[in-house]
């Protein structure tokens, strides 16, 4: 078979362990030959490949990114996108598809299996907010780099006797944050689950303060005040109909500032949290997917892709995919509260 590899959406540390995966076992095992789309969606859909042998796979196991760049082109929002799929598709005689991605690029894959393109999808995001697995490559590094942020932050704000807040990433779930201010021993963690009411927040921010520590508020880009606490901004849409967020974490650092009298300051961690190189933990959690994709390719198990069930890889339905978002439940929040304030 001669196989196709994209990656689309939010890059995230691990991509390149997945295709090197998928291109080891694909070519070793099964002699299958592989061409690359670039820049997700948007590499089928303008016939963009590049060569995908062994060759091209050798030394990437470390690096973050994705050596196919990325793109969060929406080819079902361009006219007769799903055509130009097939038929570049077919003049680059690629007979099945691999398609690494988050909600975004899986949905695109989930409806072209939809239209019989051949396809099997890897679940990927920093967010790890997938509900048909259990975690995502990715996350364990963005929450070691938010982590070890939250401990350098806690020496110079108790140096200066001043808030800060660092805002991580998840527009939808508060993974990255629960666990991250969890692991760094945050004052209080902020999560789009659950709306928060900043006199709350201050009264943390105050019993920090008193027992002579400094506090470090922990925000997920997409926390949201409780209504009519606060005022928020609203951003622009991308292609895929998503806000793009921006300014929690400076929000807070007034609104703090203003209600405690305290010196208040954000730190954005932004793309740091997808970039550099994997962790352990994500290296061997995106090899496996690699390994069970192309599995399930040579199996001819389309419109499957690969879960993490407990330390299992299984295969579960595409549409699984985006069926469900894992965001954080009251009880795991819950989890955290004690060591608020
Ligand atoms: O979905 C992954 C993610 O990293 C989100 O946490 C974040 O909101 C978004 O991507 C940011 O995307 P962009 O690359 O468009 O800034």
């Amino acid at each position: 078979m001669r196989i196709g590899v994209l990656t689309g959406g939010g890059d995230c540390p691990g991509l390149n362990a997945v295709i090197r995966a998928v291109v080891r076992k694909g070519v070793a095992t099964y002699g299958h030959d592989f061409v690359g789309f670039r820049d997700g969606w948007r590499g089928p859909l303008e016939g963009d490949t590049t060569t995908l042998d062994i060759e091209a796979v050798r030394g990437i196991l470390p690096r973050g990114g994705t050596i196919l760049g990325s793109s969060r082109t929406n080819p079902f929002k361009i006219d007769g996108g799903l055509d130009r799929i097939v038929a570049n598709l077919g003049s680059a005689g690629v007979d099945a598809l691999i398609a690494i991605g988050g909600e975004d690029t899986l949905g695109v894959a989930t409806k072209l299996h939809a239209a019989g393109v051949q396809v099997v999808g890897v679940p990927k995001t920093i967010d790890n907010d997938l509900g048909a697995t259990d975690y995502t490559f990715g996350f364990d590094t963005a929450v070691n780099i938010a982590m070890e942020a939250i401990d350098r932050l806690h020496t110079t704000a108790e140096s200066h006797h001043r808030v800060l807040i660092v805002e991580v990433m998840g527009r939808h779930a508060g993974w990255i944050a629960l666990h991250s201010g969890l692991a760094g021993g945050a004052n209080v963690i902020l999560i789009p689950e659950r709306p928060f009411d900043i006199e709350e927040v201050c009264r943390y921010v105050v019993r920090r303060f008193e027992s002579h520590y400094a506090p470090i508020v922990v925000v997920a880009e997409g926390a949201v005040p409780k209504e009519g606490t606060m005022a928020t901004r609203d951003g622009e849409l991308d292609s895929f109909g998503h806000v793009r967020l921006a300014g929690i974490g400076q929000l807070l650092e007034r609104e703090i500032a203003d209600r405690t009298g305290k010196e208040a300051r954000a730190t954005v961690l932004g793309h740091v949290q997808r970039g550099g190189t994997p962790t352990a933990f994500d290296r061997v959690l995106a090899t496996r997917f690699g390994l069970h994709a192309i599995d399930a390719a040579h199996g001819e198990r389309w419109g499957t892709m690969t879960a993490l069930r407990g330390t299992r890889i299984e295969l579960v339905e595409l549409a699984e995919a985006t069926r469900e978002l894992k965001v954080v439940p009251a009880e795991r929040y819950a989890e955290a509260e004690p060591f608020f304030g």
